[in-house]
């Protein structure tokens, strides 16, 4: 019997934005554009780096239109399925594995948040190609672990605890918005409660993986940015300029934006005529 699971990858691109109002007012944060490409080609990136074929998009009822009509065609010609749900109220990443039980089947699943901008995008696709069980996720030392997800991690490196948000954090390892778990992620998701802030906490997943003692930790190199904010927004507009990100993304995702120019100027002609 052949017990190779596949990896499905999920991103999510709902909630409001409300900290980059009115600039997301008529689009969502994750269709802004960081420098040439909307910024959910970041995370679209890693996963067909990973080479995974099967995307769910899960975005706000707002917006829902928006994604379909640009990821479906662009990339179904280049031969990877994108799919999109939509959240009706942002219950919490971890509710992710719930709207997308249905997509995950059998199989595995790597989530990455719609607005994270990775620099270091081989170490993540690495791993989700090297995958086996449990969970894994990515950690960066930052100067504000506060406002994060924290991992405490021994002398051995291994981690120990996460904390969500914590007023006092034990390390300045930030759990970043991408995470790979084995199939029990949907049953797990289906377990857990919902936290103080009234959301499915992706950390409380996290947590269950950890006391199983199979949750793996990585860091990731260079920067990460989670561009919720102006502030964070722009940096990774300059990131993404002056580290040349585009010309590093999947040879498979510059050949989608090839066919997709193509085909607009053909339809730009027709328009004229
Ligand atoms: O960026 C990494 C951090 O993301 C982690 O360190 C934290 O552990 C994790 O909880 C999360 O923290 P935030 O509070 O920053 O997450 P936020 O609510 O801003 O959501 C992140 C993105 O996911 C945001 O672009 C909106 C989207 N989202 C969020 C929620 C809660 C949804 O699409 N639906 C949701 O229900």
């Amino acid at each position: 019997m052949n017990n190779h699971k596949k990896m499905k990858g999920i991103i999510l691109a709902g909630g409001n934005a409300t900290r980059l109002y009115p600039n997301t007012s008529q689009i969502s944060k994750q269709m802004l554009p960081i420098y040439n490409v909307p910024m959910i080609f970041y995370p679209l990136n890693i996963l067909i780096k990973a080479g995974i074929k099967d995307i769910l998009v899960i975005v706000s009822p707002a917006h829902s239109g928006r994604f379909t009509n640009l990821l479906e065609p662009m990339f179904r010609d280049v031969g990877v399925r994108i799919l999109s749900t939509v959240q009706e109220v942002p219950g919490g990443i971890a509710e992710a594995f719930i709207l997308g039980e249905g997509f995950i089947g059998n199989d595995n699943a790597t989530l990455i948040l719609g607005d994270n901008i990775f620099e270091d995008a081989e170490t993540i696709a690495n791993a989700i190609k090297n995958f086996k069980s449990g969970g894994h996720i990515f950690v960066k030392e930052v100067s504000d672990p506060e406002r994060f997800g924290v991992a405490t991690v021994n002398k051995s490196g291994i981690v120990t605890a996460i904390a969500e948000k914590p007023e006092k954090p034990e390390s300045n390892l930030a759990v970043t918005g991408a995470y790979i778990y084995d199939n029990k992620v949907v049953e797990t998701a289906n377990n857990i409660k919902p936290s103080n802030r009234g959301e499915l906490e992706i950390t409380d997943i996290n947590n269950v993986y950890l006391q199983k003692g199979e949750l793996k930790m990585s860091k990731i190199n260079g920067e990460w940015l989670d561009a919720g904010t102006p502030d964070a927004y722009l940096d990774a507009c300059i990131l993404a300029k002056e580290k040349k990100l585009y010309e590093k993304f999947d040879s498979l995702i510059l050949k989608a934006v090839e066919i997709g120019r193509e085909k607009f100027k053909t339809q730009a002609k027709k328009m004229l005529k």
